[in-house]
């Protein structure tokens, strides 16, 4: 049994983890963490466990972790988790980031992005991009993991096998995501007030969203190629999930066939991406750890549709399925039903 941590542990993407790692067959969660203060039990943050899991949250304490975890999940917001996690990693603890801490490969990169100095700049770029899909081996052989953005995740599933075959152009992407308003995380903010999200469709951080460097980073890496993605993310009055419509321009003709074809032959032996015919809704990945994807060929424009649970296979499922292959385990231990 690995002996797992979840720092961070009151918030949406550890209440996710939680609900993953009590039917995983390996794991035993030992400790979770919170600033809060006394004894607070984890059925009253999280009350759907109780009966199932008994633990008291405990300020996080480096060598309180160090002594009990063998591994750690951080669902800490970025900055605070790459200083709560150094300490582990220096220890020998094997790590999965949910945070944006560890995915981009440059510190300049992140200091102009994220607007903060980074905890830990010795490790940046140095630490496996968590889509065992594209880096498998290199998650395989890693202490610590960067998981990936939630909105990144089907795009670049769905990109990442036409820009290796060369059929779409690298520098004209558009990538459209509605999200579901947990994206923002548990902490109460006017923008996700019921009152201003319900019934209403809005877009944000237009032209500057934090995970346009990470979309650029990742397919540049896996196709040699100088890519270029325009993101433009939507709040959508639901409580999960994101669809995304990404545009791209064929380098020569390409049927609908021939683009479908590219992808189920990618990713034929992979366990969690479905390419389908339907176009994908948000339901038929809820609390999943599927990314499903299609394409439609209009004219010289290729369109693919992805849908995922952004926080599962965009978050706390897609971490226990690095975590399965960071341990050599099956990699569908405790995602599927
Ligand atoms: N939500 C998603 O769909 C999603 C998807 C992919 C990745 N992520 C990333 O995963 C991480 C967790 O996201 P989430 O949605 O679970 O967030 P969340 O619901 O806001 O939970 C974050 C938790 O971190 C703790 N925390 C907040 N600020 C802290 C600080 N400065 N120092 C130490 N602890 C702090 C809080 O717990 P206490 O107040 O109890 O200490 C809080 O419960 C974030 O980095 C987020 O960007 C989220």
């Amino acid at each position: 049994m690995v002996k797992a941590g979840i720092l961070g542990a009151t918030g949406y993407t550890a209440r996710e983890l939680i609900h993953i790692l009590l039917r995983h067959e390996h794991a035993e969660i030992v400790a979770l963490t919170t600033r809060q203060e006394g004894d607070v039990h984890v059925s009253e943050v999280h009350p759907q466990f109780a009966g199932r899991l008994d633990l008291v949250l405990e300020p996080l304490k480096s060598d309180e972790i160090i002594a009990r975890c063998d591994c750690v999940f951080s669902c800490l917001p970025h900055a605070a988790s790459a200083e709560r996690v150094k300490p582990l990693v220096d220890a020998g603890i094997r790590v999965v980031d949910l945070s944006a801490d560890y995915r981009l490969q440059e510190v300049g990169t992140y200091t102009h992005w994220y607007r903060e100095e980074h905890p830990d700049p010795e490790r940046v770029g140095a630490v496996a991009y968590g889509l065992p899909e594209l880096f498998f081996d290199e998650i395989a052989a890693s202490q610590i993991v960067a998981n990936p953005g939630c909105n990144p995740t089907a795009p670049i599933l769905a990109l990442a096998p036409l820009l290796k075959a060369r059929c779409i152009q690298p520098a004209d992407v558009i990538v459209d995501a509605k999200c579901g308003v947990s994206g923002a995380g548990r902490s109460p903010k006017l923008t996700t007030h019921f009152p201003e999200c319900n019934e209403n469709v809005v877009a944000y951080n237009v032209g500057h969203h934090r995970h346009t460097p990470e979309f650029n980073q990742v397919l540049q890496k896996v196709s040699g190629a100088n890519v270029d993605v325009l993101f433009i993310p939507h709040l959508v009055p639901m409580d999960r999930g994101i669809l995304t419509t990404t545009y791209a321009t064929a380098c020569d003709p390409i049927s609908e066939e021939q683009v479908l074809g590219i992808l189920r032959e990618f990713y034929r032996d992979r366990p969690f991406v479905r390419v389908v015919d339907n176009l994908p809704t948000t339901k038929q990945t809820l609390a999943s750890n599927y990314c499903d994807l299609t394409a439609r060929v209009i004219g010289e424009r290729v369109v693919l549709i992805g849908s995922i649970d952004n926080l599962w296979k965009g978050a706390s499922a897609a971490a226990v399925q690095n975590f399965n292959v960071m341990y050599g385990f099956e990699e569908t231990t405790g995602l599927c039903d």
